[in-house]
């Protein structure tokens, strides 16, 4: 598969300016809970202190495991399904609809008092040959709208928020729509169109774009799609959020994180870090993370991609909270703290960041 055209890519680490010396991180033990959100002591207690949420990508297949079901219901207030609503499972033939393993989260989500995160209904990626095949506007568009209209509706009053369209954007500098049977055959309306649909399969659900590499203010595929989201406001297409998806390397987000939250959620929209991973999941590459959005007030939410490594995509960069065992890591302290919870031993951790909190973040090729 191309990594270029499929998404984000691991690994290509954008070279830093900061010494690996200067981004030595210590996580010590502070004396006591700083203000009125500290007394929580997991992610999802936590993050509600401040009228946030902290979830995790769930894969249906891993509910089964106690050690991952346990620490998913403790921790974790927000469930987005890995791969269970992608159209590739959801309508695998033309008509034939297969919600079984989303429902099989939904259901696990209903039971816990968790939300849903819905992921995803148009997206070029781990889409059907059937679909990708078709080469005539009229039809598509009645595919494209069949298909949001009903997983909209199996799913309605269960799904909190839904990525309706995801990772429309090209990467590099041209700031455009990427090439994809939608794109290609229905034009660049297609993304209002299949907004506008949602909007009409499900008035009470929150409509969000979602995208990689777009958490740095100037590149232009942030542009690009703070551009999209201007206009649409503008226009009276909806749409009421926006998910950055912050796939990171090692030193985290780039510094202009924060701005860039800021930015679009003074267009009206809420803004939410939606898969969350950071290679070796430094303390402070999370924590930095965390406190962008902390900072932002209509961030209203956190989203790591995945439990424990051994969960993870992104096979052996260790980037998440819980270790294959499901220890808590360093990272994890970092984020509980920076959300304004407490830790197991009834302290909050102070983070030391002597790189200032300047980040790398990675990018394509
Ligand atoms: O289900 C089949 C299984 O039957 C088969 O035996 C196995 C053999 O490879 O493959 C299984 O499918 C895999 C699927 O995950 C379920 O495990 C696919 O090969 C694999 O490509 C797929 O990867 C997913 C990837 O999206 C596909 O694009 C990852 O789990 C998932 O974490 C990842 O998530 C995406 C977000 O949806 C969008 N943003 C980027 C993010 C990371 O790529």
């Amino acid at each position: 598969m191309s990594w270029f055209n499929e998404g984000p890519r691991p690994g290509k680490v954008l070279a830093s300016a900061i010494g690996s010396t200067a981004a030595a991180v210590l996580v010590l033990a502070g004396t006591a809970a700083p203000d009125a959100h500290a007394a929580s002591g997991t992610l999802g207690t936590a993050a509600a202190g401040s009228g946030r949420y902290f979830g995790t990508a769930v894969a249906a297949g891993k509910l089964g495991d106690s050690v991952y079901s346990t620490l998913l219901d403790r921790e974790f207030n927000m469930i987005t399904p890995e791969n269970e609503m992608k159209w590739d499972t959801t309508e695998p033939s033309r008509g034939n609809f297969n919600f079984g393993p989303a429902d099989r989260i939904v259901n696990h989500a209903s039971a816990h008092g968790q939300r849903m995160r819905g992921h995803t209904l148009v997206w070029h990626s781990q889409l059907p040959g059937w679909v990708s095949s078709i080469t005539d506007a009229n039809t598509l568009r009645s595919v494209m709208d069949k298909h949001i209209i009903t997983e909209m509706n199996h799913y309605k009053g269960k799904v909190y928020a839904w990525d309706v369209v995801n990772e429309a954007f090209a990467d590099g500098g041209s700031g455009q729509h990427r090439s994809s049977v939608f794109q290609n055959v229905l034009g660049n309306g297609f993304i209002e169109e299949a907004f506008r649909t949602a909007r009409a399969a499900d008035p009470a659900a929150k409509l969000c774009y979602n995208d990689y590499n777009i958490e740095n203010w100037s590149d232009a595929k942030t542009q690009g799609v703070y551009n999209m989201v201007r206009d649409f406001k503008a226009r009276g297409v909806p749409v009421d959020c926006v998910g950055f998806q912050s796939h990171f390397g090692a030193g985290g987000p780039p510094v202009g994180f924060r701005t860039t939250l800021s930015n679009f959620a003074s267009l009206g929209v809420d803004v939410q870090v939606t898969e969350l991973d950071i290679a070796q999941a430094s303390p402070t590459a999370y924590a930095n993370t965390v406190k962008a959005c902390m900072n932002v007030a209509r961030c209203t939410g956190m989203t790591v991609w995945g439990i424990r490594d051994s969960d993870s995509w992104r096979t052996g960069e260790n980037p998440l909270l819980f270790d294959a065992a499901g220890s808590k890591k360093p990272a994890y302290e970092a984020v509980l703290s920076a959300l304004g919870g407490q830790t197991a031993n009834g302290t909050t951790p102070q983070v030391r960041d002597s790189s200032g909190g300047a980040g790398q973040h990675w990018t394509l090729r």
